[in-house]
């Protein structure tokens, strides 16, 4: 087993307080969020302010899952996605994203402002950097089309990064904030006046009807419209899980002097790629904040191999001591680049949802929560066209074919996957693996002081076989990025139910 460095948490949770809102109750509302990350909690705090009574459900704590283990750069440029998007999509699309994800920038700025929100928000120069001239042609590309498009772009070849640059995209006026500070404080605003904020309240199921009902295993809320901002719909009828795949990705944290730190947000492009940016803490010092390492969900079980990577990437280009943090997350990527909002089917008029937001999701969400508020209300907006979640999907690109193919092999191959003859001293203290129970694939995990667990691997979700992630200790679902604790306990939609707990003997 290998030691990681740092304390195996996300930074933006370590330094804010766990938050105790109740379970869910028996309530009727105008709206029933379902999800309180970046999207849910900017719906919710705005169908609030709109006079609508509003009831946010959340199946653990809020702010706590991706949108709590972010890098929290709120910015509209996206590593690489203009050119992209005006050879996919056409010029006018490509600048209603840049619009739409500007206004999901200002959005944040201004309600920093009016509501008084105490959460490091600065304004900051983000960067897309080619480190090397391989890589120099599509920085220049994407410089040109968002020229093209009016957005804040300039071409830079200097940096305050420690080590040289081929070029870089440089967005000005962009902006860098502690992602639950800004959170927790929107929540307070939420609930009163009939309206709730509910956590450890996993929903199972929404009907349709007048009203929707919303279900939990012991509650039933009424409301006359839902919104389904669990990150992926937990809900299977608009096939969203078959239109986006979910990328796992990694975060380090390292105290670093001001004065050697680099000033701005950054990411690299092109194969191995690193995101930058650094974040003042408590004390005063700055914590630098390093990111990559990125795979699909449930492709990698050696995940340490992640971390270790970021630590030699760190120490070698940055001038820190040792590593303080550590901690993973993961986002939704849509085949096309776009995310998908609005209706969760052309059959449904009240259930909407809001996903693949190819991680990018602080100015995204903000921009989704915007979109589905405009739509409860009626209200026409801009940029709901670009985003529709009826569109038309190109499941038959080759990328797609080889996405949806490569999950389909798990699928099957999986099912082939675990030692058949075993004992339990084949399986280390803090080690998980998948055996081979009668013709049944099981994941057991041991505990540090030898103690036994056994879960049935097949994800409740479609049937898939799970995976170990040795450094998060979980067994993830490489088809649609379900994840479970180690014993078996769901951590992330599309899943509602745990794995069945098995005996071994
Ligand atoms: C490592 C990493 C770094 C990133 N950095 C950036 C960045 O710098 N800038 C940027 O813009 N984006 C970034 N992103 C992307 C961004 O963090 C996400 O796109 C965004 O947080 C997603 O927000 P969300 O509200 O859709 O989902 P979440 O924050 O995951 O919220 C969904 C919520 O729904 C809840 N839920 C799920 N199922 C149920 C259920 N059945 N019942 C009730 N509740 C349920 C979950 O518990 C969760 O709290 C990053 C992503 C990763 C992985
Ligand atoms: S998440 Fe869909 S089958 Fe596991």
């Amino acid at each position: 087993m290998t030691n990681l460095l740092g304390k195996p948490i996300s930074f933006w949770l370590d330094s804010t307080a766990k938050t105790t809102y109740p379970k869910m109750k028996n309530v009727t509302v105008d709206v029933a969020i379902i999800g309180a990350g970046i999207t849910g909690i900017t719906a919710a705090y705005l169908l609030k302010k709109s006079g609508k009574t509003v009831a946010l459900i959340e199946a653990q704590q809020i702010a706590a899952s991706a949108s709590g283990h972010t890098t929290a750069k709120v910015t509209s440029l996206h590593q690489l996605i203009y050119a992209d998007l005006i050879e996919r999509h056409g010029e006018e699309k490509a600048r209603l994203y840049g619009e739409s994800n500007q206004a999901g920038v200002e959005f944040v700025a201004t309600t920093v402002e009016q509501e008084g929100i105490d959460c490091d928000f600065q304004r900051n120069e983000t960067y897309s950097f080619a480190k090397n001239k391989d890589n120099l042609d599509k920085i220049q590309k994407e410089y040109d089309a968002a020229i093209k498009l009016g957005l804040p772009a300039e071409f830079a070849t200097e940096t305050t990064l420690p080590f040289e640059i081929a070029g870089a995209v440089k967005f000005n006026n962009q902006a860098e904030f502690h992602v639950r500070k800004y959170l927790l404080h929107l929540a307070k605003i939420i609930s009163g006046d009939g309206s709730y904020i509910f956590e450890n309240s996993r929903v199972q199921t929404v009907e349709e009807a007048t009203p929707c009902k919303v279900f939990t295993n012991d509650t039933t809320l009424l409301a006359r419209d839902v919104l389904l901002t669990t990150h992926l719909p937990i809900m299977d009828q608009g096939l969203f899980f078959a239109k986006t795949y979910p990328q796992r990705s990694y975060i380090i944290g390292a105290k670093i002097n001001a004065e050697k730190a680099p000033r701005g947000m950054y990411i690299g492009v092109g194969n191995n790629y690193h995101s930058i940016r650094t974040t003042p803490t408590e004390n005063g010092d700055l914590l630098l904040l390093i990111g990559g390492g990125g795979h699909k969900v449930g492709a990698k079980s050696e995940t340490e191999e992640s971390y270790q990577e970021l630590e030699q990437y760190a120490h070698s280009y940055f001038d820190i001591d040792k590593i303080d943090y550590r901690w993973s997350s993961q986002d939704y990527e849509s085949f096309d680049k776009l995310p998908y909002i609005g209706k969760l089917t052309p059959a449904n008029n009240h259930i909407y949802l809001a996903t693949g937001f190819n991680l990018w999701g602080m100015s995204k969400g903000t921009m989704a929560a915007m979109i589905l508020a405009d739509l409860i209300q009626g209200i026409t907006n801009p940029w709901a066209d670009v985003y529709d979640s009826l569109r038309a999907t190109p499941f038959v690109t080759s990328e797609s074919m080889k996405n949806n193919l490569e999950v389909g092999m798990h699928w099957v191959g999986d099912r082939l996957k675990g030692l058949t003859k075993w004992s339990t001293d084949d399986v280390k203290p803090g080690e998980g693996k998948l055996i081979n129970l009668k013709g049944e694939t099981i994941g057991v995990y041991k505990d540090k002081t030898g103690n036994v667990t056994a879960v049935s691997a097949t994800c409740p979700h479609l049937g898939c076989i799970v995976n170990w992630n040795s450094a998060e200790k979980t067994w993830d679902c490489p088809c649609h990025g379900g994840r479970f604790t180690c014993d078996g306990k769901v951590i992330q939609s599309p899943p509602v139910k745990d794995l069945e707990p098995k005996l071994l003997s």
